[in-house]
């Protein structure tokens, strides 16, 4: 199991899921197009950054549930859904020490010029952070939280960062009610347990930082700032500690989001920072916005909900959320069912678990669900749209979803109704020598 981004390279580098790229490429759209083609297969290492010799990039290190799998020390991917179920339900609190960085820019020394963010898409507002995972701390309770944002520099030490209404933004909220600042740190390439864990959403005083450590039997220790008070994980390769400020806002925006397309332009809080630590040749993890790693990390933690809450109503299979539904908002589940009417109690269930979900899709356990011709076949002649597609006029969706108010829903039951042997696919029997011969081609 990997107890730090680096070690996390060399596991996936010894399986070869590692690609180097070491020609001199820039940060502006050269390195998020080589991502784009290559980061859902392989994790891609920038040795090489135009301007920016001391430092390396990699993406894609989480990109899909083999990679997150193996990083995790698992060793099936199937055991990722159980294994942070487990770690929600046993968090175990991370050790403090204090640790020195190689680098450390503070005050005067911070400008966000130095490190290499990446400008991703042809219209998006300018450089942004993908993959800084922003640690706060409640003033009323003490509680932490671990939250991604995404984050754009506005000046030389100062970030605006996009916060959804979630606990972060109630920190937020709490602290400027009280007329004060939160101390917050944005940690950047750290450690598998630590980047699935602050993708989950917890109960507002759980600590996702306790749920990594429990992915990691313990193994997580935070350190103390030097221009915070809030602790973060040892092992981040790059850290801004700063303060959010409570009482002003900028633009945030238009950048392109899991959807791929792009997101609006609001106002969002601003991030200063106060001082930047870095590991030596640090590494910067970027996320590709809509790519594999994208889509894994946010939907995984949707799955395993999913699944906790579907199994209650159904006897379940599989779970997800599909690649071409963004990751996000379209998602297929395989069961047994012994109702007739339980896909649609599935389907209530899966809505309940992920209100961002726009359509549910249930199919028997015959079907592949990963796979989006077999899912739409089983649509197509499994289901009567009259009876099988259930809307649902009015219900809380997803911010990143345009379409239009109020947010609606449709699950659709394409499981088998009837004579079975009505819907089954037909097969052509295939032996040895017609098997030997096809090998012989793919050769
Ligand atoms: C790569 C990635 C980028 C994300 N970007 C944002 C973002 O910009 N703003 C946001 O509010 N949530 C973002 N999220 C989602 C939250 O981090 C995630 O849902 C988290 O669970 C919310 O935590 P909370 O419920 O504890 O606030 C992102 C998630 C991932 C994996």
């Amino acid at each position: 199991m990997a107890k730090s981004l680096r070690e996390a390279i060399e596991i996936l580098e010894r399986k070869g899921l590692v690609i180097r790229i070491h020609d001199s490429v820039s940060k502006m759209h050269e390195i998020p197009s080589l991502m784009q083609e290559l980061e859902s297969r392989f994790a891609v290492f920038f040795e090489n950054i135009e301007g920016y010799e001391e430092f390396r990039l990699i993406s894609g290190i989480y990109g899909d549930r083999r990679r997150l799998s193996v990083t995790l020390g698992l060793k099936d991917e199937r055991e990722i859904y159980d294994a942070l179920n487990n770690a929600i339900k046993n968090p175990i609190s991370p050790k403090k020490e204090s640790v020195d960085f190689d680098i450390n820019l503070v005050n005067e020394e911070v400008d966000l010029r130095k490190i290499p963010i990446p400008t991703f898409y042809e219209k998006d507002k300018g450089p942004y952070i993908t993959a800084g995972i922003v640690i706060a701390k409640d003033i009323d309770s003490g509680a932490r939280n671990a939250s991604y944002h995404r984050m754009t520099p506005i000046s030389k030490n100062r970030l605006v960062m996009r916060v959804v209404e979630r606990d972060l933004w109630a920190f937020i909220m709490r602290a400027r009610e009280a007329g004060k600042n939160l101390d917050a740190a944005v940690v950047i390439g750290v450690d598998p347990a630590t980047a699935i864990a602050a993708a989950t959403t917890l109960p507002i005083y759980e600590d996702e930082l306790e749920v990594a450590n429990s992915l990691l039997s313990g193994e997580l220790s935070v350190t103390n700032g030097l221009k915070t008070n809030v602790e973060y994980p040892s092992n981040a390769e790059i850290v801004l500690e700063g303060e959010i400020i409570t009482d002003a806002l900028e633009e945030e925006g238009p950048f392109v989001d899991i959807t791929g397309t792009y997101d609006t332009i609001r106002k969002q809080p601003v991030f200063k920072v106060h001082a930047i630590r870095m590991k030596n040749k640090p590494i910067f993890h970027a996320i590709l916005p809509a790519g594999s790693e994208h889509k894994t990390l946010m939907g995984l933690p949707r799955e395993a909900k999913i699944f906790n809450l579907v199994k209650e109503v159904t006897v379940l299979k599989d779970v997800y959320l599909t690649d071409w539904g963004c990751g996000w908002l379209e998602c297929v589940m395989s069961i047994k069912k012994r109702h007739k009417d339980e896909p649609i109690n599935a389907g209530m269930a899966a809505i309940t678990a992920h209100p961002s979900v726009k359509k549910v899709i249930v199919v028997d356990d015959d079907i592949n669900i990963r796979d989006c011709k077999e899912v739409y076949w089983a649509v197509i002649t499994r289901s009567n749209p009259a009876k099988d597609y259930v809307i649902i006029p009015r219900a809380k969706g997803s911010t990143l979803d345009h379409s239009g108010e109020p947010r609606s829903k449709i699950i659709i039951d394409a499981t088998i109704k009837g004579e079975r042997s009505l819907f089954e696919k037909g097969v052509i029997p295939r032996n040895s020598r017609v098997k030997e011969i096809l090998k012989k081609l793919k050769r």
